[in-house]
């Protein structure tokens, strides 16, 4: 696996196995990789020629009291996994090479970007399209592979590639989560014993969400109501949103009356976790 830092260097590597005409695979990442990372990385192998993956956290999507200082980063044990997955090449820029002086341009995004996680975070995806598209020009791969957990990221990143004519394929990858349903997620390394059981109240609320919409109800505020109070007697102490919206346009529904998603961000202690399922023709 060749390590690289530099732009450039990136970029040529990429640029040469274009003109071997090679199916390249991108699996970008902010490191402290788990399963779900790992996951993408297999199946870019599987689909692809060569895979590249990045390492960066980005200071950009998060906000001023957010955990941009304590996000994990555990580069030795990525480099190892990555290059057990024979990942061709890893791209760890210093924030410098991205973020030079002056910088200023961002990207706006989409209308997609504006519920949900745009509320609660509001420069989040200006951060995360910025970043993204930076990377998409640095390393312009084949494909470029994500994860279903930061679902409407996905959507922001697919509307991104689509409006802006990124000669890049977006593949969605489905969450891989522990034995017990918690979603694989580089925060889960902040739990404590006891906030690691509170945190299946995530799961817990959009298992009975998906049951009593299987079941028949299809009334939104129902299956709200029913996310929330699942949330908070199994230990969650504070929730962002816990919504069921069109799984397309994420916007809000009376009732489930076309697919749909089940979208939650709640707090367990101090750690912010976000989870959701699909209901409905798209959802399992
Ligand atoms: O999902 C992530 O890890 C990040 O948001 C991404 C897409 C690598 C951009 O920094």
């Amino acid at each position: 696996m060749k390590i690289v830092e530099s732009p450039h260097e990136a970029y040529a590597h990429i640029d040469h196995w274009r003109r071997d005409g090679l199916r390249i695979g991108l699996v970008p990442t902010m490191g402290a990789l788990h399963e779900g990372h790992l996951a993408l990385v297999r199946q870019s192998r599987q689909e692809c020629d060569v895979t590249a993956a990045t390492i960066f956290v980005n200071p950009t999507q998060f906000g001023p009291h957010e955990d941009y200082a304590q996000y994990p980063r555990t580069p030795e044990a990525d480099f190892q996994a990555l290059s057990e997955l024979d990942v061709d090449l890893l791209f760890v820029p210093p924030q410098a090479k991205l973020y030079s002086e002056g910088f200023s341009t961002y990207i706006h995004p989409p209308a997609i970007a504006e519920p949900l996680e745009g509320v609660c975070r509001p420069d989040h995806f200006r951060g995360v399209a910025t970043i993204v598209l930076k990377l998409f020009h640095i390393l312009p791969a084949t494909v470029a592979y994500f994860g279903q957990k930061d679902y409407q990221q996905l959507a922001v990143i697919r509307r991104l590639v689509e409006d802006l004519d990124v000669p890049i394929r977006v593949v969605g990858c489905e969450t891989v989560r522990e034995p017990d349903g918690l979603a694989m997620s580089s925060r889960n390394r902040y739990l404590s014993p006891a906030e690691r059981q509170a945190a299946l109240s995530l799961w817990a609320a959009l298992t009975t969400v998906k049951e009593l919409f299987g079941a028949g109800t299809d009334q939104v505020a129902e299956l709200e109501k029913a996310m929330e109070q699942t949330l908070y007697e199994r230990g969650a102490n504070r929730i962002d949103y816990a919504r069921v919206v069109d799984c397309d346009s994420l916007q809000t529904l009376g009732r489930v009356d076309r697919p749909a998603v089940a979208l939650i961000a709640a707090y367990v202690g101090a750690t912010r976790l976000i989870d959701n399922i699909l209901l409905g023709e798209r959802g399992a």
